[in-house]
């Protein structure tokens, strides 16, 4: 197991399988790397098959526990189904993804080993979500969402991006998932650094506070400090949960961070909001090791010390000093 210097164990990685989407939401960061290149062919700089597998059964012999698949849109890549089946023994195998490629491949993902699945969903009207997503994809979206819940996946968990364009939906989205059993709520809060625009930016307090006022229980989970609102349907026959990711807010949030990134080139990224470290071609197993190895070991809190409050505002920390060296000469393509 890797621990870093901030005694956080790497327990998961999140992979881009590349940075191609169909979608061009407004408010995304692309893992970090900026906008997405929207859905032309795949280009020689994503990692092949036999790459990302390499990399996850490192990871495993790490002790990492799970892994995310993401992207811009990992369904956009052919190879995603042999990916989940040919993942190592023992790790979670979860995805992120915008759903409008999941109604015929559902079933199929939840074959090869697929456990878990979060679908981005911002709005519950086609017109709204036109807007944010710039896509017409609204329907293939619900219909991915039902043959997720079909196929068995539980929960399926939908994602939404708390930011001035979406904030208003937030109601919409709480009553769906009250409503149907077997889906999620996650509410995350608008992350400006890489995505621009931080005008944008709501004080998710006042989520939170509606969402205490709206829930007829809520939980505090130790780890993360994060709250999970409770919330009954109309007819008092289930209740549907909605949790708050608040990297920006939350201080505690990177204090609880076990994530590494690989980029869809086959970078490494010990955090979300810095930079990569750069690809330099073909890794062996035991080089992709000794670059988990430096990557986490130069892993430091974004959030928290990195940021203060100054009357209510929390701004960078000019104080700081705890920025370590950027690793250049690591790659695991
Ligand atoms: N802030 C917060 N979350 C974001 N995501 C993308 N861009 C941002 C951002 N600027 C997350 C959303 C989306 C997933 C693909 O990445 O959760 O569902
Ligand atoms: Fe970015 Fe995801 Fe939207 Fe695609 S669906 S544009 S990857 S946030």
């Amino acid at each position: 197991m890797l621990v870093d210097g901030f005694g956080r164990e790497l327990t998961e990685i999140r992979v881009s399988l590349t940075d191609r989407c169909n979608f061009d939401c407004v408010y995304c960061h692309n893992e970090g790397l900026g906008d997405t290149r929207g859905p032309m062919a795949p280009q020689d700089e994503e990692l092949s098959t036999e790459a990302v597998l390499r990399v996850l059964s490192v990871a495993a012999d790490l002790d990492v526990e799970a892994v995310k698949l993401t992207g811009g849109e990992p369904m956009l890549r052919e190879d995603l189904e042999e990916i989940v089946r040919r993942a190592p023994d023992g790790m979670e195998v979860s995805l992120t993804t915008n759903g409008s490629m999941l109604a015929d491949r559902a079933d199929g993902l939840v074959e090869a080993g697929l456990e878990r699945v979060n679908v981005s969903q911002d709005a519950v009207d086609p017109e709204a979500f036109a807007e944010i997503t710039q896509s017409g994809a609204y329907d293939q979206v619900i219909e991915g969402v039902d043959a997720a819940l079909d196929a068995g996946l539980d929960p399926v968990k939908l994602n939404m991006v708390v930011f001035e364009g979406t904030v208003e939906y937030v109601p919409q989205l709480v009553d769906r998932v009250a409503e149907r059993d077997g889906l999620r709520l996650q509410l995350i809060e608008y992350m400006p650094e890489i995505a621009g625009h931080p005008e944008w930016a709501v004080d998710i307090d006042r989520v939170h506070e509606w969402l205490a006022e709206r829930a007829d229980r809520i939980e505090t989970r130790e780890m993360h400090d994060r709250k999970r609102y409770f919330i009954a349907d109309g007819d008092g026959d289930g209740e549907g949960m909605v949790e708050v990711v608040d990297p920006v807010e939350n201080t505690d949030f990177c204090e609880n961070c076990h994530r590494v990134r690989v980029t869809h080139d086959g970078s490494l990224k010990g955090c979300l909001n810095r930079p990569r470290v750069h690809p330099m071609g073909e890794l062996t197993e035991a080089e992709i090791r000794a670059a988990f190895h430096e990557v986490v070991a130069d892993r430091v809190p974004y959030y928290g010390e990195f940021m203060v409050q100054e009357d209510g505002e929390w701004v960078r920390n000019e104080e700081y000093v705890g920025e370590r060296t950027v690793v250049e000469h690591i790659s695991v393509r």
